[in-house]
């Protein structure tokens, strides 16, 4: 059977790429989407009990309607494994900001969110922009280097860091702790790799409950001190476990999608020559481009809710406690919506995406994402011009949910400036 063949295959039998996606459906998971959303645009997934949303119509209702939330506790989910997960976490606390529905999400997003306003993350820039620099300098004479862990992993993970007030010493234990954290994001996920996810989430847990402790003793002025202020002070405002489960949520966050996002941006520029060379020739186009690559090729790629209530959407029915996901690629390719969705154009002027979601959850880190995005690629254009995408094929990992690339392999094509 071949790629094609297997891909129709999979749809007419009920297809569900949370379930099970080939590695031919992770390289290029657009043409299936289409072919989804041609079925429908809310299908029933029996493998996976839940719904998959494939328009952007429907998948803006869902996100900013209260019919809809976050107790995804609830869901049977078809894996008795996976089943577990979602119960002992609902159970024994691990919650975070996108766990939690009103008020507690109201409260809890209220004090971590003036870390991330405009002006905070402005803030920020002159040390990117340093980091970024320093990276390059480090493979701009090389005859070859991996874009991804040279240069696209190491910055946003040393942003988020020193934002948080955690060692960037320890950066390659964070990446280890997040890639087993985030590789069991997959609906049939080996019970071996849940049981070695949810023992990394402990490990980085124990790390940042030693970590305030420190702070407490040592305030400075990062975001785990402040926020281990408020939390010693009234346990009402911010619980300890509720500090904790939200710095593992913004250390993760705040570094596997925006690795992705430059990843991402990287792979289809420097595929696609012309358009690497617009950009080289008009450095203000950048912000489009990345506003582009996220609709093109999102780094996150489902967001999931559960019903309330019984509700109508369309022409669906979904009962309470019916799962609703997501799938974001396809919304962002929706032709309703979108002119001519499979063409990457730096031009388009309809540039609502939601590849940050949208609602009362709309990503906290949009802004510094964005920012760290156009000061790596601006540095990296304006640094090496000539660069080159490598003869090895660049492979998309898994899962699913968060798209990017194990390596990008490049010829840096010139010396630093
Ligand atoms: C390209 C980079 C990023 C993408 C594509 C992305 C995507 C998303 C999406 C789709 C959501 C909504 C989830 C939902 O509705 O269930 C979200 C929420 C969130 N993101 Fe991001 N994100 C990115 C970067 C970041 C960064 C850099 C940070 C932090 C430093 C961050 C922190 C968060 C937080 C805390 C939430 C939860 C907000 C809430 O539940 O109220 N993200 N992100």
């Amino acid at each position: 059977m071949n790629i094609v063949q297997k891909e129709i295959a999979e749809i007419n039998t009920d297809f569900d790429p949370l379930m099970d996606s080939s590695p031919a459906f992770l390289q290029n998971p657009y043409p299936t989407l289409h072919r989804m959303r041609a079925r429908g645009h809310l299908i029933w997934s029996q493998r996976g009990n839940q719904w998959l949303v494939t328009s952007m119509e429907e998948a803006n209702l869902i996100l900013k309607s209260k019919s809809f939330g976050k107790a995804l506790e609830r869901w049977k989910h078809p894996s008795l494994i996976m089943r577990f997960v979602q119960r002992f976490s609902g159970r024994f606390g691990l919650q975070n900001i996108l766990r939690q529905d009103p008020p507690e999400h109201t409260r809890v997003r209220g004090l971590i969110s003036s870390a991330f306003v405009p002006s905070v993350v402005r803030d920020l820039e002159p040390q990117i922009s340093e980091t970024a620099e320093a990276l390059i300098d480090g493979f701009a004479t090389a005859s070859s280097a991996d874009l991804i862990s040279q240069f696209a992993f190491p910055l946003p993970i040393t942003v988020i860091a020193d934002l948080l007030g955690v060692s960037k010493d320890d950066r390659e234990q964070f990446r280890n702790w997040s890639t087993t954290i985030t590789g069991s994001m997959q609906g049939n996920a080996c019970p071996y790799k849940v049981v070695k996810s949810l023992n990394a989430s402990f490990e980085l847990r124990k790390y940042l409950r030693q970590t305030v402790a420190e702070k407490l003793k040592r305030p400075d002025e990062s975001l785990l001190s402040r926020l281990a202020q408020v939390s010693s002070s009234d346990r009402d405002k911010l619980s300890e476990e509720e500090l904790i489960s939200n710095s593992v949520l913004l250390l993760i966050a705040g570094h596997e999608t925006t690795v992705n996002l430059i990843g991402n941006c990287m792979h289809y520029l420097l595929r696609n020559y012309q358009d690497w060379k617009l950009l080289v020739e008009n450095p203000q186009l950048v912000d489009a481009a990345i506003e582009e690559i996220l609709r093109f090729d999102s780094p996150v790629q489902i967001v999931r809710r559960i019903a309330n209530e019984n509700v109508r959407i369309g022409k669906q029915s979904i009962r309470k406690d019916d799962v609703v996901t997501i799938l974001i690629g396809a919304c962002n390719r929706d032709g309703a919506f979108f002119h001519e969705p499979d063409r990457f154009d730096v031009f388009r002027e309809n540039k609502k995406h939601i590849s940050f979601g949208a609602g009362i959850h709309y990503c906290l880190g949009a802004e510094l994402a964005r920012t760290e995005a156009r000061i790596a690629i601006r540095a990296l254009m304006r640094r090496l011009p000539d660069m080159k995408i490598g003869n090895q094929q660049s492979v998309y990992k898994g899962p699913f949910a968060l798209r990017g690339l194990q390596s990008l392999t490049i010829d840096p094509g010139c010396n630093s400036a």
